[in-house]
């Protein structure tokens, strides 16, 4: 595995204050589900910062939504199979609590919104998680209005959830998570049925709940440049380990390793490694994941007149 600059990792998390928390630690964890003979997490090591955003990535396999299963506590409790090592969510070791307990610290959203959906109306299904939790009216109402409002989805408050689109469901699956407000936001896939302005709905609200509300989020997605730009930390897995961890621009500068996997790098961070490559102009260690920082770089370099 390729840990890129270990100090940094955590420096975008700090966020103001010098003592940084594990929100969840996975400790040596390996698991193989019953009769298959391939381990899915490897001797997988991963500690979580309170309040930092994770961005998984990896081919098909790689192990991915394993680690979201065994975030909230599915495996072991429900997936029976070998499973060793510890997971913590906020000190809590998750052998101890069953996932119905730790769904007041960890929220799960999976790509598959309708196994997620059970109620006649989307505030209902929406207000269904926090009721569960004993939450009083008053806040569960005011909880389902923000979360509405923060997916746009409140015009369709009296819909069945299963009148929506894919996409609309899918909204609906993330606000009844979101609307337990739990500590630890661990989404699989959670775009990969919407379109692009939905998906940038998507990620604008859990940016917004890792922000103001300093949520820690774990998700894996395919939209790489997206995670890119809102990830702290990209964690890239093959064959239930990871491979390269790091800052997005430090882990998509290994763009030659990534492409060998058979994944992709940003646009952005290609074009800057091409340019690297031929004229070897670059000079920093980070490669931009985003339009704005690779124009600022160029811009520096028209500057300077080296291009
Ligand atoms: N319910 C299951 N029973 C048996 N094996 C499983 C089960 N779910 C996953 N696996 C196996 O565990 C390994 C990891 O699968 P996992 O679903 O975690 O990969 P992934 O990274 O999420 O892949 P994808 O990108 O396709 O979603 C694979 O070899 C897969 O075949
Ligand atoms: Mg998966």
């Amino acid at each position: 595995m390729i840990k890129l600059t270990v100090g940094e990792v955590f420096s975008g998390l700090v966020k103001g204050c010098f003592n940084v928390k594990e929100a969840l630690k996975f400790d040596n964890v390996s698991y193989r589900y019953p009769d298959s003979k391939e381990m899915a997490l490897k001797n997988f090591n991963l500690t979580v910062a309170e309040g930092e955003f994770v961005g998984i990535i990896g081919p098909n396999a790689a192990g991915k939504s394993t680690l979201c299963r065994a975030a909230n506590g599915l495996i072991p409790h429900s997936f029976t199979g070998d499973f060793k090592g510890d997971i913590f969510i906020k000190g809590i070791n998750t052998r101890d609590k069953k996932p119905a307990q730790l769904a007041e610290y960890v929220g799960l959203v999976f790509a598959d919104p309708e196994a997620q959906l059970s109620q006649m109306t989307v505030w209902e299904e929406v207000a269904f998680g926090p009721a569960n939790l004993g939450i009083p009216k008053e806040e569960i109402f005011k909880r389902v209005e923000t979360v509405l409002d923060l997916l746009k989805i409140g015009r369709m408050r009296y819909r069945s959830p299963f009148s929506l689109s894919g996409g609309e469901q899918q909204k609906v699956a993330i606000a009844s998570v979101l609307a337990m407000e739990p500590d630890i936001l661990v989404l699989d896939e959670p775009t990969s049925n919407l379109d692009p302005r939905g998906t940038a709905d998507v990620f604008a609200a859990v940016k917004e709940l890792n922000k103001k509300q300093n949520i820690t989020v774990l998700m894996v997605e395919h939209e790489i440049e997206l995670l890119a730009e809102y990830a702290d930390r990209i964690v890239f897995m093959d064959h239930g380990e990871i491979v390269l961890e790091g800052p997005p621009g430090e882990v998509f500068r290994q763009v030659e390793l990534i492409q060998k996997i058979g994944m992709n790098v940003p646009q952005v961070t290609e074009m800057a490694y091409i340019l690297d490559r031929d004229y070897g102009v670059w000079g920093s260690k980070r490669y931009p994941v985003t339009i704005d920082e690779l124009y600022s770089w160029l811009n520096s370099k028209f500057k300077e007149n080296r291009i």
